[in-house]
């Protein structure tokens, strides 16, 4: 069966890597989300060590958008061996920016259009579009046109200083609800009674197995080095999980959101960003003529929305049944958990969540629970909060290292789950050949 059912002929994961994560602001300043983008992907063709030119389609995506270009995935393209007649777009879907490359790329192989795809996604909070308030816009375009000099002073004299202050950016504050993600992390905080030290607990074992996994050689191979301006050495390791950080240090942190009342903090909250993750599929039948073994499969997944005024990061909850009953699986079948960290807070709430018949009842129309997570399979290699988030890449770096763990453990399935702007959601089962 392939993805969602569909096909005889599975789509198999042939492939994936990743730049280290580093916190925005240090090792990848210098770097801009295409340049990481064209890195990791060269470096994944290489390590395949198949011709370019079995890639006839490439998608990728970025949350933040870049004004240098219209397309990361054709960028991508041109700045690579791949092929330059290939099929090239970019998708967008906040936070799940990945997973939509990579189930775009599923499906177009699975209808016959392509044999091979290169997917991915990837960001840089040090490559941001800055922008210019409305009425700095137009007085620039209006400074463009003017035709006297007398014209041109008109225009800057109706512009005021508060005119150059920049807008916030699109991932930082909610445009219907006018919250930030943190800001609606702590509402829902307050409406599913989560406590601080849950929230601590979370992000203290995020980080202490992260830095466990990393000493154990785990993300080796799913790692590359990069070698970033000034280059002088290559780059190794994400830079952001703390080695032997103590539970107490996260209570001692205070609330960025709400000050006063409020729970999240540094510690307890995904830190911006620089990264980029590729993934590789394949026709498995394509893969085992090469000679490659398949990583493992998406077996199913789902997209789901809320409205973002009730409980900003609750769509995954929503996927969860869904793709578990597209994979004609429950709960009790899943070995593995990956659920991307934004905030420690959502991560108990979605947890809270799919642990409480009551919400299952009255929210999805179910007859029980879905499920409790055994906290001895969720996460077990760090997750967002330890492993940073470049918002673009996420959803690639889970699917890489749930499969690699899936496959250590000796395990079939995994589910996958990934919260995003916007009040969307998306649940994966992956799969392993058992
Ligand atoms: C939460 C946030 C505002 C914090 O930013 P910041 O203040 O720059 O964070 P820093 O890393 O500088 O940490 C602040 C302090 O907490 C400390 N700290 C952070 N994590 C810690 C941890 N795990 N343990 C102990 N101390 C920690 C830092 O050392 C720093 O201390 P200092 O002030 O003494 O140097 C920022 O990470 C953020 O915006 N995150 C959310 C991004 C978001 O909304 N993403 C979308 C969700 S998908």
């Amino acid at each position: 069966m392939g993805s969602n059912g569909t096909n005889a002929d599975r789509v198999a994961i042939v492939g994936a890597l990743r730049t280290p994560f580093l916190k925005a602001g240090t090792g990848f300043k210098d770097m801009t989300t295409v340049e990481l983008s064209t890195a990791v992907v060269s470096e994944l063709v290489q390590r395949m060590g198949v011709d370019p030119k079995l890639f006839t389609l490439c998608v990728f995506g970025q949350v933040m958008p870049s004004l240098d270009y219209i397309n990361l995935a054709r960028e991508i393209v041109l700045r690579t061996t791949l092929d330059r007649s290939i099929e090239a777009y970019s998708v967008s879907r906040a936070c799940a920016t990945s997973m939509q490359a990579l189930t775009n790329a599923i499906e177009s192989i699975e209808r016959g259009d392509h044999d091979a795809a290169l997917t991915g996604g990837a960001d840089s909070m040090d490559d941001l579009p800055i922008g210019v308030s409305r009425n700095l816009a137009r007085g620039l375009m209006a400074f463009q046109k003017a035709k006297t000099g007398m014209d041109r002073l008109k225009i800057l004299s109706k512009l005021s200083p508060k005119d150059l202050v920049p807008p916030v950016p699109g991932y930082s504050v909610e445009p219907t609800t006018g919250l930030s993600m943190g800001q609606s992390a702590e509402k829902m905080v307050k409406e599913n009674a989560i406590s601080r030290q849950q929230q601590d607990e979370i992000a203290w074992r995020s980080h202490d197995r992260a830095s466990k996994a990393w000493d154990d050689g785990f993300y080796d191979d799913l790692v590359m080095p990069v070698v970033a301006p000034p280059f002088k050495e290559g780059v190794r390791q994400d830079n952001i999980f703390r080695k032997g950080s103590k539970l107490e240090e996260y209570a001692e942190l205070r609330p960025v959101y709400d000050r006063a009342h409020g729970t999240i903090t540094a510690g307890n909250a995904s830190p911006l960003t620089d990264g980029a993750a590729a993934v590789a599929v394949m026709r498995e039948s394509r893969a085992k003529a090469l000679g490659l073994t398949p990583l493992g499969y998406v077996r199913s997944y789902a997209y789901t929305a809320v409205d973002p005024d009730w409980q900003l990061l609750m769509a995954p909850v929503f996927a969860v049944p869904k793709a578990l009953a597209r994979a004609g699986l429950s709960m009790k079948d899943i070995s593995l958990v990956e659920m991307h960290e934004a905030f420690a807070a959502q991560v108990a709430s979605n947890l809270q969540a799919l642990a409480s018949r009551r919400f299952c009842e009255e929210k999805l129309g179910l007859s029980e629970a879905i499920g409790e997570i055994d906290p001895a399979i969720l996460n077990v290699n760090g997750g967002s909060i330890a492993l940073g988030h470049p918002f673009g890449a996420t959803g690639a770096r889970i699917v890489a290292q749930g499969l690699k763990e899936l496959r250590r453990r000796n395990k079939q399935f995994g589910l996958m789950t990934i919260c995003t702007g916007g009040a969307m959601g998306v649940a994966a089962v992956l799969e392993v050949a058992s």
